[in-house]
C-alpha cells in the first residue's frame, strides 16, 4: 500500500532537493489579510509573496496545506470531491518559470512516483484577448515525450487560475490527469478539446495536479496587468494521488478514510447508501480540523459553516440509521489518526471534543421534529401541485429548528422542490439583527487586496490586540481576523462583555499610537527569537524556522506576514463600532479607522 505519509515525504523531498524550502502548513482560518472564510489552496498565505514581497525563506518553497472548500460541498459522495483536503504544493516566487515547474512535474509523476506515461494527460491554456495560447507550455509536455494527443487546449474557465479572490495574482495553468481507463478515454477524446469535455463528463480521469503560472494581478475593474515577478504555483491532491496510486476508484478506500468508513458502517443499520456514507466521512474530517484550528459551530462565519456541515452529517447519520450520537468518536478516530502531522489537533483535544458534543446534543434535539414538520411541508406543497418552499417557511426551519438553509435545500431537491432562497433571505433579514454573512452569499468571499485602506486597518488591528491585552489582561489571544475595505473585525478570547470604560480605553491606546506617529517596521528572526523580544500573534504564521516580527515602537510587537503602512501617522481616528459576542467565550470587535488627512 501506498501510504500518505510517504506520499507526502516524497513530495517534500523531491521539491527540497530541487532547491526548495519547507514551510509549515497555516491555519485553515486565515490570519493574514483574511476576506475568506478558510484557506482553500496552498498560495492563500503567500499572495503577498507573490506580489514581490521578499519571503524569508527565499524564492523556492514546498509545503503540504490543510485546505477546505465547500463550493464542491454538493459534488461530495462522488469518488474524489471533499470539502477538506490536503495540497502538496511547491512554489517559485519569481524565480524559475515553466520549463523547470513542467520538467519536474514530469519527473515526479514519472520517475518518482512511477507512474506510466500512457495514463497521463495534459491540458493547457487556449488562449483568449487577456493572454495568448500556452504553446510554451505544451512545448515543453512535448518535448519531455508525451504524445501529441494527450495535451489539449480549453479556455479560461477549465486552464486559469485565480485569483483566489477578487483581485489578485493568477494566470494560465497546465493541469495534470490521471487516466482510469486509457482505452475508452482515448476513443473518447480523440485528442480533441471537445472529446476532452466529453470523457470529464464521463469521469474517464481525474486531475491530479496543477501549475499554474502566476504572471498577472487582476484589477478590480477586470483587467489582468502584468506582475512585476513571473510566479509559480502549483498544487497537487493528496487523496486523489494516493487513490491512483493505489488503484482504488474513490478517495475513501484509500487508508486516510478508511477507520472512519469502517466505524460508520458498524454504526449504520442502512450499509447501502454510499452516498451518505461518503458524506458523512468527508464532513467529519472536515469538522474535526476545523475545531483542530479553533472553529466552533456558530451562527456566523467560519462557525456557520462547521455548524451547517456538522448538520449535515448529522442528518445523513440518522438517514443510515445510526441511533447514537457519533461526531466525538469519529473525531477522535481522526484526531489520532492525523495528530502526528498536525499536531494541533492532539493539544486541545478535550476541548475540541467538547465543542463537537455540545453542537451534536443541541442539533439531535430538534432534528427528528424538524424533519417531521419538513415531510408535512414538503406533502402540502405536493399535494397542492405547486414546487417551491416559501422562504418563511424555510426560515422557520432555521429558526425553530436549526436547519441550515441549505439543509432545507437539500431535503427539497430529495423531494424534488425547491426553495425559494430571496424570501428565506428577506425573512432571515427581517427577523434577525445577524450579519448577512451567514446566508448563502458568505462562500464567494475573496482574498483582501493589499490597498492603502486595508494595510491601515491591518496596522490598526496589531494595535488594538496590544491595547486589549493592556485594558483587558494578558490572557487576551487573537482567535480570528478580518479586514475588508471598511472595516476590521477582531476575534478574542475573553469572558464576558466589556464594559464602556474599557471600550473607551482601548479606544484611546490605538489613538494615542496614532498620534505618536510610529514607525513600522519588520525584522525576521527564527521563532526563539521572537519569542524573547516578547512578540505576540499567532506563532502559526511561520515558515520554517523564521518569523517576521512586525515593531511598532513600545505599542506592539508581532508576528506576521504584513502588509502594514511604514507609520502609524497614516491612520486617522480608530473607533470601535461593535463589541458582541461571538461564541462560548470569545468577543468579536468591529472597529473602523479614518485616513490621515
Ligand atoms: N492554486 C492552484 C490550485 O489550487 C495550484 O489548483
Amino acid at each position: 500500500m501506498f501510504t500518505a505519509k510517504k506520499l507526502r515525504q516524497q513530495y517534500i523531498d523531491f521539491f527540497v532537493s530541487k532547491g526548495h524550502k519547507q514551510i509549515s502548513s497555516a491555519s485553515l482560518v486565515p490570519q493574514e489579510d483574511p476576506t475568506v472564510l478558510f484557506t482553500t489552496a496552498g498560495m492563500h498565505p503567500l499572495v503577498p509573496f507573490l506580489m514581490g514581497e521578499k519571503h524569508p525563506m527565499g524564492l523556492r518553497l514546498v509545503n503540504a496545506q490543510k485546505c477546505v472548500r465547500t463550493g464542491d460541498i454538493d459534488e461530495v459522495g462522488d469518488c474524489s470531491h471533499l470539502t477538506f483536503f490536503e495540497m502538496l504544493g511547491n512554489w517559485s516566487l519569481g524565480d524559475y518559470f515553466k520549463k523547470e515547474a513542467i520538467e519536474w512535474s514530469f519527473e515526479f509523476l514519472t520517475k518518482v512516483l512511477e507512474i506510466p506515461l500512457d495514463r497521463l494527460a495534459f491540458t493547457c491554456f487556449e488562449g483568449d484577448a487577456d493572454a495568448p495560447k500556452d504553446e510554451e507550455a505544451a512545448g515543453i509536455w512535448k518535448v519531455l515525450g508525451v504524445p501529441e494527443h494527450r495535451v489539449f487546449f480549453l479556455p479560461k474557465k477549465d486552464n486559469w487560475w485565480g485569483p483566489a479572490g477578487e483581485t489578485g495574482p493568477c494566470g494560465p495553468d497546465t493541469e495534470m490527469f490521471y487516466i482510469h481507463d486509457v482505452e475508452q478515454f482515448d476513443t473518447v477524446a480523440k485528442g480533441s478539446k471537445e472529446g476532452f469535455q466529453e470523457a470529464d463528463k464521463l469521469k474517464l480521469m481525474v486531475e491530479i495536479w496543477n501549475d499554474v503560472f502566476m504572471q498577472y494581478n487582476k484589477q478590480a475593474d477586470g483587467s489582468f496587468v502584468p506582475l512585476t515577478q513571473q510566479n509559480v504555483d502549483t498544487g497537487m491532491g493528496l487523496e486523489r494521488t494516493l487513490c491512483v496510486l493505489n488503484g482504488y476508484d474513490n478517495v475513501y478506500e484509500t487508508e486516510l478514510f478508511k477507520p472512519t468508513v469502517d466505524k460508520i458502517k458498524e454504526l449504520a443499520t442502512v450499509q447501502d447508501d454510499i452516498q451518505s456514507l461518503r458524506i458523512i466521512a468527508d464532513h467529519t474530517r472536515t469538522m474535526t480540523f476545523m475545531a483542530g484550528d479553533h472553529v466552533r459551530p456558530s451562527n456566523m462565519g467560519q462557525g456557520y459553516v462547521m455548524r451547517r456541515i456538522m448538520r449535515r452529517a448529522i442528518r445523513h447519520g440518522k438517514k443510515i440509521g445510526i441511533e447514537q450520537h457519533f461526531l466525538g468518536e469519529l473525531a477522535r478516530i481522526i484526531i489520532d489518526q492525523y495528530s502526528d502531522i498536525y499536531p494541533e489537533l492532539g493539544q486541545h483535544r478535550e476541548e475540541m471534543l467538547k465543542a463537537i458534543k455540545d453542537e451534536e446534543d443541541r442539533f439531535t434535539k430538534t432534528l427528528t421534529q424538524g424533519l417531521k414538520e419538513f415531510e408535512k411541508l414538503a406533502k402540502q406543497i405536493q399535494e397542492e401541485g405547486q414546487k417551491t418552499i416559501p422562504g418563511d417557511q424555510a426560515f422557520h426551519l432555521y429558526d425553530t429548528y436549526g436547519f441550515p438553509i441549505e439543509m432545507t435545500d437539500d431535503l427539497a431537491k430529495e423531494n424534488d422542490l425547491e426553495v425559494d432562497l430571496q424570501g428565506f433571505e428577506k425573512a432571515f433579514e427581517q427577523h434577525q439583527d445577524l450579519s448577512r454573512t451567514a446566508s448563502a452569499g458568505i462562500f464567494k468571499g475573496g482574498l483582501a487586496d493589499h490597498s492603502d485602506e486595508s494595510k491601515r486597518l491591518h496596522t490598526a488591528t496589531h494595535l488594538l490586540h496590544t491595547a486589549l491585552r493592556r485594558v483587558l489582561g494578558d490572557h487576551v489571544e487573537q482567535r480570528g481576523s478580518n479586514i475588508t475595505k471598511e472595516r476590521l473585525r477582531f476575534d478574542f478570547t475573553f469572558e464576558r462583555k466589556m464594559t464602556p470604560e474599557e471600550i473607551q480605553q482601548v479606544e484611546k491606546l490605538v489613538n494615542d499610537a496614532v498620534q505618536a506617529k510610529i514607525d513600522v517596521y519588520f525584522k525576521e528572526m527564527t521563532f526563539e527569537e521572537a519569542q524573547k523580544v516578547g512578540a505576540i500573534g499567532l506563532f502559526e504564521y511561520k515558515y520554517g524556522d523564521t518569523v517576521k516580527v512586525y515593531f511598532m515602537g513600545d505599542y506592539s510587537t508581532e508576528v506576521c506576514g504584513g502588509p502594514h503602512v511604514d507609520n502609524t501617522g497614516e491612520l486617522g481616528g480608530f473607533k470601535i463600532t461593535k463589541e458582541e459576542s461571538c461564541a462560548a467565550g470569545i468577543r468579536r470587535i468591529k472597529a473602523t479607522v479614518a485616513a490621515n488627512q
